[in-house]
């Protein structure tokens, strides 16, 4: 048989231990550095006896059995297996290994709680939330309110994470002006030799807009309750997956109360190449988190004016989600999840504001000893 070595491979030292990582395939193992020595042999395609060849020094059968198992680990790829290992290598080619490694290394991540984390906290080891510089001279900044648009001020404290939602369908005016002012453009630009470039009412790196939505409808007036795209363009909800419910919703939300109550839940997924193809260095991957940034706190804000409440969750089944959208994980990958709906009036929603005591357990400055 046939293999080569992945493509989206990354070796470090850790506590003394030589790591190899597949950051598609999730295996991080220790081993001896020896294992990049068999892996480099394996550039083209190689046969497991060709390779053994290379080390004359070493015992075949032991070569062959490291090999075998270099292999189950996905560090060697046959023919068979190298569709999302070449795709990966093609669609991330120049934002890896960094954001490569960086993105699909932390895919997946189960979601629970630390209890040891809360301990910590409790026993004081708790970084400072405010810096300061106590010696440095000061000005006092004037505390009169500015003399600006009432409404934006009222929307802008008013925007607080949701969890609860009221069981009313949500009307669809309120629903189509959302993804409108949020997804929706708001102008094209002649970007000269990128053509025309749309622009949203949020920033993004290069006007790119490389983030595409995807609209779960679970309660909203006239609209069939699935999975639909938003086409952006057209300003139209696209059916996919009539057969998406609220609770597929929630189980790719790792279950939380928010996406199960809400009417509306929004996945953000990026179409990489619309970003790579201009901006090929690594940290145009960390544009594209910021890009998702914009979106999401557009979308808070719009969802607070129009008087629904919103969520927003990092937690989510990546691939499960990728699936369920279906998108490839490659070459586009999801990034971001969103809900909006109106908030429920029975006090359920809610978080309680902090008093004196929570302060006193709080560690303001650098220095202080709650
Ligand atoms: C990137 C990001 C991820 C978040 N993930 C979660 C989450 O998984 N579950 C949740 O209940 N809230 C989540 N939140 C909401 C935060 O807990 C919330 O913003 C924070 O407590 C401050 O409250 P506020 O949004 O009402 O000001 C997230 C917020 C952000 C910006």
């Amino acid at each position: 048989m046939l293999l080569r070595r992945a493509h989206n491979l990354v070796c470090y030292w850790r506590d003394g231990a030589f790591v190899i990582q597949n950051y598609l395939g999730g295996s991080e193992v220790s081993l001896a550095p020896m294992a990049a020595d068999l892996l480099a042999a394996f550039t083209d395609w190689t046969t497991v006896d060709e390779a053994v060849t290379m080390f004359p020094d070493h015992d075949p059968d032991s070569c062959r059995a490291a090999l075998a198992e270099l292999h189950a680990y996905g560090f060697l790829v046959s023919e068979d297996e190298r569709e999302r290992d070449d795709r990966l290598a093609e669609h991330w080619e120049t934002w890896s290994p960094e954001a490569g490694a960086l993105h699909f290394s932390s895919k997946d991540a189960p979601y629970t709680e630390s209890p040891e984390v809360n301990e910590d906290f409790r026993a004081g080891k708790r970084p400072a939330l405010f810096k300061n510089y106590p010696a440095a001279d000061r000005i006092l900044l004037p505390r009169a309110p500015l003399d600006v648009d009432a409404g934006f001020v009222r929307t802008l404290y008013a925007r607080r994470t949701h969890r609860a939602f009221s069981r009313a369908e949500l009307p669809l005016p309120v629903l189509s002006g959302l993804l409108a002012m949020v997804f929706g453009p708001s102008e094209f630009l002649d970007g000269h030799d990128f053509g025309a470039l749309m622009k949203r009412t949020s920033a993004a790196g290069g006007s790119r807009h490389e983030l595409e939505a995807y609209v779960a409808v679970s309660a909203v007036e006239g609209v069939t309750p699935g999975l639909y795209h938003y086409n952006v363009l057209e300003h139209s909800l696209e059916l996919l997956d009539p057969a998406f419910t609220r609770e597929r919703a929630t189980h790719l939300s790792f279950d939380q109360e928010a996406v199960a109550e809400a009417p509306v839940t929004v996945f953000l997924t990026a179409v990489v190449e619309r970003m790579s193809s201009k901006y090929r260095a690594p940290r145009a991957y960390r544009v594209m988190l910021m890009n998702a940034g914009h979106l999401a706190q557009t979308f808070a804000l719009t969802a607070t004016a129009l008087g629904l409440g919103p969520f927003q969750t990092a937690a989510f089944r990546d691939s499960e989600l990728e699936d369920a959208l279906g998108v490839d994980g490659i070459a586009e990958t999801a990034l971001y999840v969103l809900a909006a709906g109106i908030p429920a009036a029975d006090g359920r929603d809610g978080e309680p504001t902090a008093g004196l005591d929570a302060f006193r357990r709080a560690a303001l400055y650098p220095g202080d000893h709650a």
